[in-house]
């Protein structure tokens, strides 16, 4: 049984290499009931700012989990910065303890720092790392991720730099003139936090998750950055994993039906 979240389909594509059993975060929320029972759990996600999302976070508090395997997989594009060492800190600070944890490089859809057409064409080795997980998972392997200086110094960097800043720092959108209405992003977006109005989509920001889904999946790239620290080198270029349709991440996120 593996639970995951995502936003372009790089930790649902980790996740279906893991197992069968698959479930969304954002639609297990909407259930009362989040007690689960199997012999192996896991949770697939990606990384934002070197932590899981809020909405990751907010599913292992409220989860009950009775398995004899408990791992984690988080999915990253550049720096971990010692991910899996925060993760199981998390997980001890809502008394749960995975087994395992390990970090997972695949493209990086954060679009303010990078190129898409780049990262579409990079060679992360992403099947040779998916291999050597897979094999952990099956015997049952014991090992957290560990963090190096390097890793522990960069997210010190990062929570310095951010520390001024809006929680909502990356999640300022605008969605211009070039909106058709098409809805893709209401039904995209994990925290349903878009609506059509007058056949134009208007983001009410109102649980964001930062996840960029919407901004990936727009058709006409009607969804812009507004005013972020930094400038997205490549306006027009837009990620999604390759092997994840449109749909997939659709029946993941939607939260209006
Ligand atoms: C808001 C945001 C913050 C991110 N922060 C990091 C980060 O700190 N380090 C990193 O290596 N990748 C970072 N990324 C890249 C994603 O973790 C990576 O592309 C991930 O595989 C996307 O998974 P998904 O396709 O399942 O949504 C970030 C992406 C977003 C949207
Ligand atoms: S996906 Fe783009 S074009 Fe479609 S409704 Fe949303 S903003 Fe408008
Ligand atoms: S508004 Fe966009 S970035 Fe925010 S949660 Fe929804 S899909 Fe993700």
């Amino acid at each position: 049984m593996v639970f995951y979240f995502t936003g372009t389909g790089n930790s649902l594509y980790a996740a279906k290499q893991l197992d069968n059993e698959r479930y969304s975060i954002p639609q297990m929320l909407r259930e009362k009931n989040l007690s689960y029972t199997a012999e192996k759990i896991g949770v697939v996600c990606p990384v934002y700012g070197h932590e899981m999302p809020g909405m990751v976070k907010k599913f292992l508090k409220k989860a009950v989990f009775d398995t004899d395997y408990f791992y984690i997989i988080l999915t990253y594009g550049n720096r971990h910065g010692g991910a899996a060492l925060l993760a199981e800190r998390f997980c001890k600070s809502i008394g749960k303890k995975p087994a395992y944890i390990n970090t997972l490089l695949m493209a990086d859809n954060f679009l303010p720092a990078f190129d898409m057409t780049e990262q579409l064409m990079e060679d992360k080795h992403i099947e040779e790392q998916l291999a050597r997980i897979k094999a952990d998972i099956e015997k049952q392997v014991s090992h957290i991720q560990k963090a190096g200086k390097q890793d522990l110094e960069i997210h010190k960097a990062y929570l310095a730099w951010v520390k001024g800043a809006p929680e909502t720092v990356w999640a300022d959108y605008v969605i211009t003139e070039k909106c058709i209405g098409c809805g893709i992003c209401t039904r995209i977006c994990p925290a349903g936090c878009i609506h059509l109005e007058n056949q134009h989509a208007v983001n009410t920001g109102k649980g964001c998750q930062a996840c960029f889904a919407c901004v990936h999946a727009c058709p006409e790239t009607a969804i812009q950055f507004g005013d972020i620290p930094l400038k997205e080198p490549n306006p027009d270029a837009r990620y999604r994993n390759p092997h994840i349709t449109l749909t997939e991440l659709v029946r993941s996120n939607d939260q209006a039906h």
